[in-house]
């Protein structure tokens, strides 16, 4: 039977959770995807660091290796940054090749473009790593709220801010003492800049309003504020009142019907749906026209949570495949 090719472009905390993920679960994901799995193909950009990756599998820092062959079936892309891999990845759809990110700068900005081209090309495209990791938020809202209109969402899409504002508060310690916490935990960045300003945050925001509301919103709509002028003082009163600060993701219309986001820290209380949401995880609280709130919680980051998200998207991918060359509905 023809295996399943896969190539992986980065191999470094996501890509190492997908590459060991494949092998730990092999068996298992084989009989749900209906064929052998065979990672042929690894692109990085140091070949140095990686001397203990299987002899049967190509590793190279030259992306013409998965262009040109044509037995690649899917791309598993886990680098940072838009670019090169917004060029890269449309290259691989371009090659006629299923692609599956976890890269949320470039997805929030080049996503749509992919999308289109994606389906120009007939193949498939899966991010719902790009957006609180491990959480199934994409395919959930892609899969099963179909019949529902989301009115709004509001979310932490931040593991490290959520992080740094519960240790300020549960421990009474400063910003930066949080800050050095999260870092030697390694949940923040050597630059922490873009999860505390919240860029990450309204990335992920931003793929969530194309995919909701089909578009994003326009910059005057939106607000963004970061967290690093709250004190631990302010956190401990607001305690005394029974309300925590959370850093809220928000996104929907106003009553004058313009599609408005923020992110920005919000002080809660305990019947709030984010209250309850501590240190690393993520949170997601919908609000669908049929089906009332709902509200989706996990881990937002790291290895094996994103690459869980990645694989998932992998076995959908498959499965259908599968569906459609057996004749069945997909
Ligand atoms: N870390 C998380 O928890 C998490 C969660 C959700 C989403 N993400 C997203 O997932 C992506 C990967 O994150 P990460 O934490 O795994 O990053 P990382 O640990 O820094 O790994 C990046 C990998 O990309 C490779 N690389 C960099 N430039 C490349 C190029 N031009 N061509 C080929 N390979 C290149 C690096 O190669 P070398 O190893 O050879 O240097 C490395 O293996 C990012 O877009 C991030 O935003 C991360």
């Amino acid at each position: 039977m023809k295996p399943i090719n896969i190539a992986l472009i980065g191999l470094g905390t996501v890509g190492c959770g997908v590459y060991q993920t494949l092998h730990i679960h092999r068996q298992r994901l084989e009989k749900l995807v209906g064929s052998p799995i065979n990672i042929s193909t690894i692109i990085i950009e140091n070949p140095d660091k990686h001397q203990k990756i299987s002899a049967k599998t190509n590793i190279t820092t030259d992306v013409n290796t998965v262009l040109n062959n044509p037995e690649i079936d899917v791309v598993f892309e886990a680098i940072v940054g838009k670019e090169p891999a917004f060029s890269l990845l449309k290259r691989c759809i371009q090659a006629k090749k299923h692609v599956i990110t976890s890269n949320k700068e470039m997805f929030a900005i080049h996503g749509e473009e992919l999308k289109r081209l994606a389906t120009q090309y007939n193949v498939q495209i899966g991010y719902d790593a790009t957006t609180a990791g491990g959480i199934p938020i994409i395919q959930t809202i892609q899969q099963l709220l179909k019949a529902n209109q989301i009115q709004y969402v509001q979310a932490i899409l931040n593991g490290t801010t959520n992080f740094i504002l519960s240790a300020m508060r549960e421990k009474n310690i400063t910003f930066s003492t949080a800050l050095d916490e999260a870092q030697n935990w390694g949940y923040a960045e050597a630059d922490p800049e873009n999860d505390i300003e919240g860029f990450d945050a309204y990335y992920k925001l931003m793929i969530l309003s194309d995919l909701i509301f089909e578009k994003q919103p326009d910059l005057k709509y939106v607000k963004r504020i970061g967290i690093r002028d709250i004190t631990e003082d302010s956190l401990q009163g607001l305690q005394t009142e029974g309300k925590r600060v959370k850093h809220i993701a928000k996104i929907g219309y106003d009553a004058t019907g313009n599609l408005t986001a923020s992110v920005e820290p919000e002080a809660v209380s305990k019947e709030h749906p984010l209250y309850a949401v501590e240190g690393v995880n993520n949170a997601i609280h919908i609000k669908g026209d049929i089906v009332g709130d709902l509200t989706f919680a996990g881990p937002g980051a790291g290895s094996f949570p994103t690459a869980s998200a990645m694989i998932e998207d992998f076995c959908i991918l498959f499965k259908k495949e599968q569906a459609a060359i057996a004749g069945a509905p997909v």
